[in-house]
């Protein structure tokens, strides 16, 4: 598979067959990420993996656990302006449109985002943690790392969903992967092979144009 190729195929995926991942193939394609480029190549990621027996595990203690938590950074700028606030709000609304649930169903739409709960049905989950005297330059470097992941697992025919999602519940995941205080999750991310008769996951997500966000001089 050229680059280009696997640049073009991933998405996120929302709705996976139960499926199981091989632990081997994971740390293959984890092996092969950490071939991403870092600044100073301080490489900052910190991943924990969760798949088979311990992710029916993880599930059983979550749902011990507070359904929601002081998130410890704020996903989106509090005051998103144009023109990232319509790119948010429309995804938001053409994911919804694929399940047919209308924008004043709000408990449907619930339920579809509380789906993040259980991973979308994944077999295999990874979290992706960075210590915490780390800076932005460092998290760009995770976001490399991320999507290099990504990237690879779509050549080995795995899909994938990032997940900041868990960063409203990163208390009750750190307990359960044992991460140390000094560490902080930046996402968890969704693994395993999609559901491909699932609406949800016919959902290509739009870019916008070259010339709106990018400048020749
Ligand atoms: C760091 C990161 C975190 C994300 N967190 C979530 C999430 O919690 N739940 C979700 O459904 N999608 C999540 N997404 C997926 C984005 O919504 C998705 O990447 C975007 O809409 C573009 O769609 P595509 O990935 O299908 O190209 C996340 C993506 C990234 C990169």
């Amino acid at each position: 598979m050229n680059v280009v190729d696997a640049v073009h195929a991933r998405l996120s995926v929302r709705q996976f067959l139960p499926t199981p991942v091989s632990e081997d193939l994971l740390k293959s394609i984890l092996t092969d990420a950490s071939r991403s480029p870092s600044g100073g190549n301080v490489q900052p990621w910190r991943i924990y993996v969760v798949s088979g027996d311990s992710m029916t595990k993880m599930r059983e203690f979550l749902a011990t656990q507070p359904p929601v938590e002081e998130p410890e950074y704020d996903i989106y700028p509090k005051s998103i302006t144009e023109p990232y606030r319509t790119n948010r709000f429309t995804i938001g609304e053409q994911m919804y449109a694929t399940l047919g649930i209308a924008r004043e169903d709000k408990a449907g739409r619930l339920r579809q985002f509380a789906n993040n709960n259980d991973f979308f049905g994944a077999p295999a989950a990874l979290f992706c943690y960075f210590d915490r005297q780390m800076g932005a330059p460092q998290w760009s470097d995770l976001g490399m790392f991320l999507q290099t992941f990504m990237l690879l697992a779509v050549e080995n025919g795995l899909d994938t969903c990032a997940q900041e999602y868990w960063s409203v519940r990163h208390k009750a995941v750190s307990s359960f992967v044992g991460a140390p205080d000094n560490e902080m999750m930046f996402c968890g991310m969704a693994i395993g092979y999609a559901d491909k008769t699932a609406p949800i996951n016919s959902l290509k997500s739009e870019r916008m144009p070259l010339d709106q966000w990018a400048t020749f001089i």
